[in-house]
C-alpha cells in the first residue's frame, strides 16, 4: 500500500479529488493528510480513485455532492445536481418572499423532473412561507434516491412518478400561490462542447431532441392547459432563452426575466 504521501504525490492533475477521496474514506479533514504523510492509504481508496481517473465524476465515486450547503446522495440514476441551478432555486426563493399569503394558505411548489430531489428538498427546507412541496419525475429510480434524500435531511416532499404534469389529470388546483419549477432535460446529442463526464450521467435526465427544447416545449404547454395562475422557473441553457421567450409568448405566458441560466415566468 502506498503511503498517503506517495499517493498524493502520484495523482498530479487530480492531486485534489484524491485529497476528497482519501479524506472521506478515512473520515477525517483534508488537514489531517497534511500531519500523516506517512499513514498507509487503504485499498479501497485506491480503486475509488483509479474510478476517477478512468474518467467517472468525482459526485459518483463519492456517491454524494453538496447542494446549496446540504450533501445529497447521488447514483447513476440522477443527475449530479449543479451549482447553476442554486441559481433557480435562488429565483424561486425570490417568488416566495414576495408572496403574501391569506391566513391558512400556503404555497404549491411543484418540482417537475426532481431527480435527486436537490431543488425540491432545498425549496421545502430554506422556504420562510408554508409550502406544500411536490416532485415529479418519470423515472422511479431516480425518485427513490430523492426520497432518501428527503428523508436523510427531514423534507417534507411528496414524491410522485408522472411524465410532466400527467398525474394532474384535472389541472392544478390550489387556494393559494402556484409556483412550478422545471430542470428538464435540455441538452441536445448535437452539441459537441458538452464535458465528457455527462456520459457517466442518465440520457433521461440529459438529452431532448429539438436543439433540446422537446421537453421544455412539451412541459410549457401542459402549464398552459393545466395551471392558471402562478409562477413557472426553468433551466435552460442561455443559448436557449431566446427560443424559449418565442414560445413562451406564443402561449400566451409572460417572460419575466432571464438570469444565468434560469428563467421565471408569469403563468
Ligand atoms: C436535468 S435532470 C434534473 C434533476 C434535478 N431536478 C436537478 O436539478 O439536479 C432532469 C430530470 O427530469 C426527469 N425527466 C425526464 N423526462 C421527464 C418527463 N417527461 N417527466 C418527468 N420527469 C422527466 C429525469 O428523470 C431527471 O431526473
Amino acid at each position: 500500500m502506498p503511503t498517503i504521501k506517495q499517493f498524493l504525490e502520484k495523482a498530479g492533475d487530480l492531486r485534489l479529488d484524491a485529497e476528497v477521496i482519501l479524506a472521506k474514506v478515512l473520515a477525517k479533514d483534508r488537514s489531517f493528510l497534511a500531519a500523516h504523510p506517512e499513514e498507509d492509504v487503504p485499498g479501497q481508496v485506491v480503486a475509488l480513485f483509479q474510478k476517477r481517473k478512468n474518467g467517472e465524476p468525482l459526485a459518483y465515486v463519492l456517491g454524494e455532492k453538496e447542494f446549496y450547503g446540504r450533501t445529497f446522495k447521488v447514483s447513476p440514476d440522477v443527475l449530479i445536481p449543479r451549482p447553476e441551478t442554486e441559481g433557480v432555486v435562488e429565483m424561486v426563493l425570490n417568488r416566495i418572499d414576495k408572496t403574501e399569503l391569506k391566513d391558512g394558505d400556503f404555497i404549491t411548489i411543484i418540482d417537475v423532473g426532481t431527480g435527486s430531489g436537490a431543488i425540491a428538498a432545498t425549496l421545502d427546507l430554506e422556504a420562510k412561507k408554508p409550502v406544500n412541496v411536490i416532485g415529479l419525475d418519470i423515472s422511479e429510480k431516480a425518485l427513490a434516491v430523492a426520497e432518501e434524500n428527503c428523508n436523510n435531511l427531514g423534507a417534507r416532499v411528496k414524491l410522485i412518478e408522472s411524465d410532466l404534469l400527467e398525474v394532474f389529470d384535472e389541472g392544478v388546483k390550489n387556494s393559494g400561490e402556484t409556483i412550478l419549477v422545471a430542470n428538464l432535460p435540455y441538452v441536445s446529442r448535437d452539441w459537441d462542447w458538452t464535458s465528457e463526464e455527462l456520459k457517466y450521467e442518465p440520457s433521461l435526465a440529459l438529452y431532448a431532441e429539438d436543439n433540446g427544447l422537446k421537453i421544455i416545449y412539451d412541459f410549457l404547454e401542459q402549464v398552459g392547459d393545466k395551471v392558471d395562475e402562478g409562477w413557472v422557473y426553468l433551466e435552460a441553457d442561455p443559448c436557449q432563452h431566446e427560443s424559449i421567450r418565442k414560445k413562451v409568448k406564443a402561449l400566451g405566458m409572460r417572460f419575466v426575466q432571464s438570469k444565468d441560466f434560469g428563467i421565471e415566468i408569469e403563468i
